[in-house]
């Protein structure tokens, strides 16, 4: 059994009534549910944080030093401006995999620059909710390969 934190940063407590057109009609609350259904098959534990602070989130990532084998994580707005978040990632040597519902790289020129993708295994971006379902199968992926 592995253990893994699901982080979703802020404002992705709206989803269902948030921009749909970009970030799909699922609520946070579906999207969890959906990655408990992969995640249960893999034999994968997961525990969710949502917050839309910033220290928040960084406690979440510290406090998972004592039972998470890794960390998925939607940094949301912090993807592109926080370095606390970054550091946070880096400091706790979890494998880490950022998610995106929307394909950042094709939107506006401000979000095509990730501060946290740089300290993350890998990123998965513009699936909707379903970037968060491929996200629970990479982290499976890499846990099995083992510590690299
Ligand atoms: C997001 C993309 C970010 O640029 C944005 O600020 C979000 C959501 C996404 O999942 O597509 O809040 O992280």
């Amino acid at each position: 059994m592995a253990n893994v934190l699901v982080v979703h940063g802020p404002n992705l407590n709206l989803l269902g009534m948030r921009e749909p057109q970009l970030y799909g009609n699922h609520t946070l609350e579906q999207i969890n549910e959906m990655m408990s259904q992969e995640a249960e098959g893999l034999n994968i534990e997961l525990r969710f944080v949502q917050s839309n602070h910033e220290g928040a989130l960084i406690d979440a990532i510290h406090e998972a030093i004592d039972w998470a084998d890794a960390i998925i994580i939607n940094p949301a707005a912090y993807t592109h401006t926080s370095v606390a978040l970054r550091d946070a990632i880096a400091s706790v040597r979890l494998p880490t995999i950022e998610v995106h519902l929307s394909n950042i790289a094709s939107r506006e020129e401000f979000r095509e620059r990730s501060v946290t993708a740089r300290v993350c295994v890998g990123q998965i971006s513009g699936f909707q909710a379903y970037s968060y379902v491929l996200a629970v199968r990479a982290v499976y992926h890499l846990l099995a390969q083992g510590p690299q």
